[in-house]
């Protein structure tokens, strides 16, 4: 059974393999990590997604006033294309939306169609080009998503 909840220390043990094994070179560090969590429930939102006590995904979010940043998100490989990294950013928006967030904004890998297709699906509209942000000749695209007022609805 899948389960999500808060990521604390001791996952960044399974974290950081998924991380590297996903992102490589561009994978965030242990203190990185660290730093993150300990922002949990002032600036950022960190959870993961479990299936058998196993680690396949997770999400980080960071807010601050009404805008925030998805900071990260993964699916390990074999969990792909099921619908979970779509589930977790919808858990994310709706973090959110209750928070009182209006704009959620995020950077991707210009060549990371996967990712780009999953956000377009959600609403998200393309912002900017930040050139070699992941790296020389790594640019990335920005993009923003407005996120309804509940009184809008
Ligand atoms: C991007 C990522 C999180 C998507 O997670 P996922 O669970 O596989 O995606 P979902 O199954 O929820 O798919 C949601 C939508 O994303 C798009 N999508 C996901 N994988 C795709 C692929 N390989 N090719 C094309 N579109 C894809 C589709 O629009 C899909 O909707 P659909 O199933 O109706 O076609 C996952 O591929 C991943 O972890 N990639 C490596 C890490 C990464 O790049 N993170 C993003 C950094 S910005």
């Amino acid at each position: 059974m899948n389960s999500l909840r808060e990521m604390t220390q001791l996952d960044l043990e399974q974290v950081l393999q998924i991380e590297e094994h996903l992102f490589g070179q561009t994978a965030w560090s242990r203190k990185m990590y660290e730093d993150e969590l300990s922002r949990l429930g002032q600036s950022r939102w960190y959870q993961v997604l479990e299936s058998n006590s196993q680690i396949i995904g997770y999400i980080g979010v960071a807010y601050v006033g009404e805008n925030a940043d998805i900071q990260t998100i993964a699916i390990t490989t074999e969990s792909q294309r099921k619908g979970y990294g779509e589930q977790l950013i919808i858990t994310a928006l709706n973090f959110l939306s209750k928070h009182g967030i209006k704009k959620v904004f995020l950077e991707v890998e210009v060549n990371n169609s996967p990712a780009i297709s999953m956000y377009q699906k959600l609403g998200f509209q393309n912002l900017t080009i930040r050139l070699n942000y992941y790296g020389p000749g790594k640019n990335a695209q920005t993009m923003v998503l407005d996120l309804k007022d509940d009184a809008d609805e």
